[in-house]
């Protein structure tokens, strides 16, 4: 079964060919971040806009790449919660669109739900049941993967998420928009034990996160000093930081892991890209004897690919919508399968 899959929920306008949920035929990427980049981050207004213009040549190269026209095509998946509203429009209706005039079926796939399915693409043998932590530019969240479409959260960020975290402090240390990927690689020279910094953890909820407090930390620290006319080792401080999130991330899922007493873990979202969380996680599960899987860096950050494989399962699951489906800027995990037609 071939999957055209259309993504624009935040600043990538993507589109894919994906056959059976595991085999990438296509995959377009137009990204919107150098523009963005002139504001410290992403303007709705003008996401919309961008999307709006890039989206018929993105899905057309999508198929040429494919070798493809749309009758080669068996089904049309596209992200419809959360995201930018005005951005996520721009996709389901020109999704709508397509599936109007082709009566090929139309399979809405949540934004989250495909950071996970990233990992089918990349491991052939990965099945549900599994343990994923989903850390993007929005969300942190531990789920409880039951099955393709059968989620629970077993813990979230009570405020900051890792990448807006990630991204705040760098941008107070001076790096350009989206910080996470510079911090990151300044990190890597720097001394992780150089800055004291909090581990917060949120009481009575062993598996929750908060990073705003860290990252406040890392603000007034980089405040105070620039007052006192002094700079900080901006290496030192990120690798400080990078493993102080990283330290909180793993932490919390492993004891999750462990209580759920599973044995394969997965991680996704834009923040799974991030070096140290790979390596840390790579070792913490070497030595528990539990698998550990993540996506390709070309597949952590938002990318259609990643739609078509999970609009393979929703599909096969029976989730599929019509004309009134409409774009959601929240939509929890746990209910993002819509079902218009039982
Ligand atoms: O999943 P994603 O591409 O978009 C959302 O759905 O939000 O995640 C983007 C987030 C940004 O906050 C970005 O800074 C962060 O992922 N990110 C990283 C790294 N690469 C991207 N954070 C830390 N380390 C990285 N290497
Ligand atoms: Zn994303």
């Amino acid at each position: 079964m071939n999957i055209l899959a259309i993504e624009s929920s935040c600043d990538e306008t993507a589109a894919a060919v994906v056959r059976d949920g595991r085999t990438i035929l296509s995959s377009v990427i137009a990204s919107q971040v150098e523009e963005h980049k002139l504001y410290g981050g992403v303007v709705p207004e003008i996401a919309s806009r961008r999307h709006c213009e890039a989206i018929n040549g993105v899905v057309t190269e999508a198929l040429s790449q494919a070798g493809m026209t749309l009758s080669g095509i068996d089904a049309i998946a596209v992200t419809y919660a959360p995201g930018l509203i005005g951005a996520l429009l721009v996709g389901v209706n020109f999704a709508k669109g397509l599936s109007l005039a082709t009566g090929l079926p139309l399979v809405p796939v949540h934004h989250l739900r495909s950071h996970i399915a990233a990992n089918y693409v990349a491991h052939p043998d990965l099945k549900p049941p599994f343990l994923a932590l989903v850390v993007s530019g929005g969300h942190s969240h531990i789920v409880d993967v039951r099955d393709y479409t059968d989620m629970k959260i077993i813990g979230r960020t009570r405020d900051d998420a890792a990448g807006e975290a990630f991204d705040k402090a760098a941008r107070t240390m001076g790096m350009p928009y989206p910080g996470g990927i510079h911090l990151d690689k300044i990190a890597e020279e720097g001394d992780p034990c150089a800055f004291a910094l909090p581990r917060p953890k949120v009481d009575g909820a062993p598996y929750d996160f908060s990073f705003s407090g860290l990252k406040t930390a890392v603000i007034n620290l980089i405040h105070n000093a620039s007052q006192k006319g002094e700079t900080l080792p901006v290496a030192d401080l990120s690798a400080s930081f990078r493993k102080a999130v990283v330290d909180s991330l793993t932490g919390n899922f492993l004891q999750a892991a462990g209580d759920l007493n599973v044995s394969t873990l997965v991680l996704s979202g834009g923040v799974s890209a991030n070096s140290l969380l790979r390596r840390r996680m790579d070792e913490e599960a070497a030595a528990r004897g539990l698998r550990c899987f993540y996506p390709p860096l070309s597949l952590c950050g938002d990318n259609a690919a990643m739609v078509g494989a999970q609009g393979y399962y929703e599909y096969q699951a029976g989730f599929i919508a019509d004309m009134t489906l409409n774009a959601a800027p929240t939509m929890s995990i746990e209910i993002g399968s819509v079902t218009l037609h039982p």
